[in-house]
């Protein structure tokens, strides 16, 4: 059955708001009722003349959870939530789940993913948290064979190959991801590519990502993965588009294992141990499409690709 009553768990961050405003873009259309949960009191959310109000929520109370998504009939909940450390971001999720799976109109639950498949990159210490409430889901879905989660998995934001672009308006590029490069900086004309070059990278715009949740609410059934890409290439025919768009050579770094290993830091270093991890897991293919996009197939959404982004940005 198609999501009617929907509350985005952490929707006031960054791919959160992209997919509450996915969600605020088809809201009329299928009549549908949008909820934000945060922990702090923040202003309701308006975008495409509507908005979704924004409720505060304690994750660490489970009846104060339950008596919100209770209070407005929820039926499917989607959590954004991040985290650079296990407690609370576990529990948080955990506690989300097991509340609502106390409110009989509930009916989904997709999970904090959004990235790759966290299952598929055991390279990613980061990663290893979001994997605990996706065994948990399995559980409840061989106790209650009507209750449907799903997992998205996009790759890599695209709008990090905006960085430092010079448009009139070029921070919107970014969406409302942070301002960074990864992999290639295209200010610099340079690219810092783990290995060969020659594994996959499955790129997604985030408002891309936010348009294909909000049209996987109006499905009648959730597969287990919902997979969406805006761009499937390997390191190199990036190298090559980015060459093309701006009209020069890159100064291309291939990085062994080694020089990659060198770049991890002490446990505290989270961010930068985790941009490595990453780069490792691209380098072992652990990033490279396992699943058809099955997404891009089911619903009507046409992502921006690789080409067409950087033409828009950096052309
Ligand atoms: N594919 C990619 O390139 C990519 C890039 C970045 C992130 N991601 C993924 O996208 C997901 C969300 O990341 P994001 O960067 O969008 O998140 P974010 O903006 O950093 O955080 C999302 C929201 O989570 C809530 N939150 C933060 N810490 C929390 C905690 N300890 N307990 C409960 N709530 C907490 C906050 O909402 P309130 O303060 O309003 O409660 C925050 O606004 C993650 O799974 C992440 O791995 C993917």
């Amino acid at each position: 059955m198609k999501s009617q009553r929907i509350a985005i768990a952490g929707g006031t961050g960054r791919i959160g708001r992209h997919i509450v405003e996915g969600l605020l873009e088809i809201k009329h259309r299928y009549s549908l009722e949008i909820i934000v949960l945060s922990r702090s009191q923040s202003p309701h959310i308006s975008y495409a003349g509507t908005s979704a109000p924004v409720l505060p929520i304690d994750y660490q109370d489970l009846s104060s959870i339950q008596k919100i998504l209770n209070d407005f009939q929820i039926d499917t909940v989607i959590s954004t939530l991040s985290g650079t450390t296990s407690d609370p971001f576990i529990t948080s999720q955990e506690n989300l789940l097991r509340a609502a799976l106390s409110v009989p109109s509930i009916r989904r639950f997709a999970p904090s993913e959004f990235s790759v498949n966290s299952e598929q990159v055991p390279s990613v210490e980061l990663y290893q948290m979001k994997i605990p409430i996706i065994r948990s889901l399995r559980q409840v879905k061989q106790e209650r064979p009507d209750f449907e989660y799903s997992l998205f998995s996009c790759g890599v934001f695209m709008n990090y190959l905006g960085y430092g672009n010079n448009k009139p308006e070029g921070h919107k590029a970014h969406g409302y991801m942070p301002h960074f490069p990864y992999i290639f900086d295209l200010s610099k004309r340079s690219a810092d590519i783990p290995g060969d070059g020659e594994k996959q990278l499955v790129y997604t715009r985030a408002e891309d990502v936010g348009k294909f949740v909000a049209a996987a609410t109006q499905l009648e059934a959730w597969e287990e993965y919902n997979d969406v890409a805006g761009d499937v290439l390997t390191m190199n025919e990036i190298v090559r588009l980015c060459e093309d768009v701006c009209g020069t050579k890159f100064d291309v770094k291939y990085n062994s294992r080694e020089v990659i290993l060198a770049r991890l830091g002490p446990p505290e270093k989270v961010m930068e141990n985790f941009f490595a991890e990453f780069l490792l897991a691209l380098m072992d293919g652990e990033c490279d499409v396992k699943r058809p996009i099955n997404l891009n197939e089911l619903v009507d959404v046409q992502p921006m690709t690789v080409r067409q982004y950087l033409e828009q940005w950096w052309g």
